[in-house]
């Protein structure tokens, strides 16, 4: 159940009926003392109708039908409705047994392009944000009913290849290709310096390309087997991260290779194209340099050659047309605003998309060390992904041993392994994306403050409290009805939990998840030390606050399983 969606059917309701112009503007409570949720509508709707907002305050209430859902309504400050959910609303929708989360009306087809690195080279932090987030988000989609296609959009294509391949065919002659290519980003570093060093060996990457993009078949076969050594490098980080994507996600650039003559004839029959300095530019009103000079998109270089716009301009049509999808987003860094911008207005101009299709792009910023400065190795270099998750868990691990030596190592590498993974994705995702965040071990690794230790220690918890009471799950069904003060405040966030995956959905923030199973476990740790549970009054007393506790301990899983994080029953 979506409280607030469904508070802002009546109010709006209640609006239409005083003839009021406006929307309901339902929010969580700024202050929980006076209400649940407010109603912050109202001030606007009075002053289109140049009306007294306190008066068409009280109209509105007269005419808000609320006898199911609230115990009462009070006008504020200048016209605020606050609204306090009745028990028995709290407690018929808060049922043990019910699903937690329900399906979204109608389902929608969403495209969601993240990861996308460049096979080039190793993945490392910088497609850390783009990962996980994008899969977050695909996750909220999914469990909300909508269907979703992913799309890795990797960078498989372009003239770093012919230096790369010319490399490995050097390599190669001692036979030592797989050797070679185990550390993808050394093997960039040292064809990068033979081809910056030989000049023989620059041409030969140069032909290299020609051969490559002609369509050579051998060239092509070693193309594949670099493309399919890097892939699986990703591969092996999706499964450390726990990210859903598969090679079954992977659109590479390359797939649009085929289309990109199409996209630029399509242009040019729509008279879209215009040459400038031998390129081929589309050149929109809307888009201007500072000094006011057109600024263009350009899709074909001098060269012939097509540009990381072109591709994106094929990948529209196909994911809106042949798929038809109706929802695209993506994940890339701040710095491709730009782009985005440029390349979704030549989209709708050229009727690349469908026309109901929504492109979005959801920029996020960029990770910085504890310095401020971009995160990177002592020497300076770029943090691999993989490294970064291994210190986590050796991190994690020292910490769980100091806090439970008694645990068997078997059982504190896999508690390990499921906090410092976590750790490291919840830094990540907790933050508004569209900042810059600092990356730091002793705050995302700490059992206090809005960190993945801490809702994990908390759903472990509540897993032992059922334990030490050995009780089994399936004799409480029922409702979870609040009468303490704790109780009710605990009640109100675990109704809360649809309408915060429902905004990660729309929105693509997730760090409002994370805020709300923050909030939500530290309404349970105030319940936990406030209602005694396994020694409460009576036995109904008890098995009520097990079902608080129950449910608490479902949604965090659930909340944390949508961002990618595992739980354990003991840490
Ligand atoms: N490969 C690009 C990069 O590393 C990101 C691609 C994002 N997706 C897209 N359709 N352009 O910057």
């Amino acid at each position: 159940m979506n409280v607030r969606d469904l508070l802002n059917t009546r109010v709006q309701a209640a609006l239409d009926a005083c003839h009021a112009e406006g929307t309901a503007g339902i929010q969580t409570a700024g202050k929980p003392e006076f209400g649940d949720y407010q109603a912050n509508g109202v001030m606007a709707a009075a002053k289109r109708q140049k009306r007294n907002p306190m008066e068409l305050a009280a109209d509105v209430v007269g005419a808000l039908q609320l006898d199911d859902v609230a115990d009462s309504i009070d006008i504020a400050g200048p016209g605020f409705l606050n609204i306090r959910l009745s028990t028995n609303f709290i407690a018929d929708n808060l049922v043990l047994g019910t699903p937690l989360l329900e399906a979204q009306d109608p389902p929608q087809h969403t495209v969601v392009d993240y990861s996308s690195p460049n096979l080039a080279k190793e993945m490392h932090v910088g497609h850390l944000r783009s990962t996980v987030i994008g899969d977050a988000v695909a996750r909220a989609l999914e469990v909300l009913g909508h269907r979703v296609t992913r799309q890795n959009h990797v960078g498989d294509w372009g003239t770093q290849f012919g230096m790369l391949l010319e490399y490995l065919e050097e390599t190669d002659g001692a036979n030592s290709a797989s050797d070679e290519l185990k550390d993808l980003e050394e093997f960039y570093r040292r064809s990068r310096e033979r081809f910056t060093a030989d000049d023989a060996f620059a041409q030969r990457a140069r032909a290299k390309v020609v051969a490559l993009q002609r369509g050579d078949e051998n060239v092509l076969a070693q193309w594949r087997h670099f493309i399919d050594v890097s892939l699986s490098h990703c591969d092996e980080v999706y499964q450390h991260l726990g990210v859903t994507l598969s090679r079954a996600d992977v659109m590479a650039e390359s797939a649009y290779n085929e289309d990109l003559n199409n996209v630029i004839s399509s242009l040019a029959q729509q008279g879209l194209l215009t040459e400038s300095d031998g390129a081929q530019c589309v050149f929109l009103d809307q888009f201007k340099k500072k000094d006011g000079e057109p600024l263009p998109v350009i899709v074909q270089k001098s060269d012939g050659g097509y540009l990381y716009a072109t591709t994106d301009l094929a990948a529209i049509r196909y994911r809106t047309h042949k798929l038809g999808a109706s929802r695209v987003l993506y994940f890339t860094d701040t710095r491709q605003v730009l782009h985005f911008k440029q390349v979704f207005a030549v989209a709708r101009t050229a009727g690349f998309t469908t026309d109901d299709a929504s492109l979005e792009h959801m920029p996020f910023g960029a990770m910085l060390g504890t310095d401020g400065k971009p995160f990177k190795t002592r020497e300076g270099g770029v943090v691999h992904l993989t490294d970064l998750l291994n210190e986590a868990e050796q991190r994690a691990f020292e910490l769980v041993s100091e806090k439970n030596p008694t645990l068997t190592e078997t059982e504190r590498l896999e508690i390990a392994r499921v906090v410092g993974v976590g750790a490291v994705k919840y830094a990540d995702l907790s933050k508004n994306r569209g900042s810059d965040y600092v990356f730091d071990w002793d705050q995302m690794l700490a059992f206090e403050g809005n960190t993945a230790p801490y809702l994990q220690y908390a759903y472990a918890r509540i897993q032992s409290l059922f334990r030490r009471g050995d009780i089994s799950v399936q004799s409480l069904d029922g409702t979870l009805r609040p009468s303490e003060p704790a109780e009710r405040d605990l009640a109100i966030a675990l109704l809360r939990f649809q309408e915060n995956v429902e905004l990660v959905a729309r929105d693509g923030y997730p760090h409002v998840l994370c805020a709300y199973l923050y909030d939500l476990t530290t309404k349970f740790m105030r319940f936990y030390e406030q209602c005694p549970i396994l020694t409460a009054q009576s036995l109904s007393a008890r098995d009520n606050r097990l079902r608080f506790s129950h449910r608490t301990a479902e949604t965090l899983r659930a909340g944390l399983s949508l961002l990618g994080i595992e739980t354990v029953d003991r840490m």
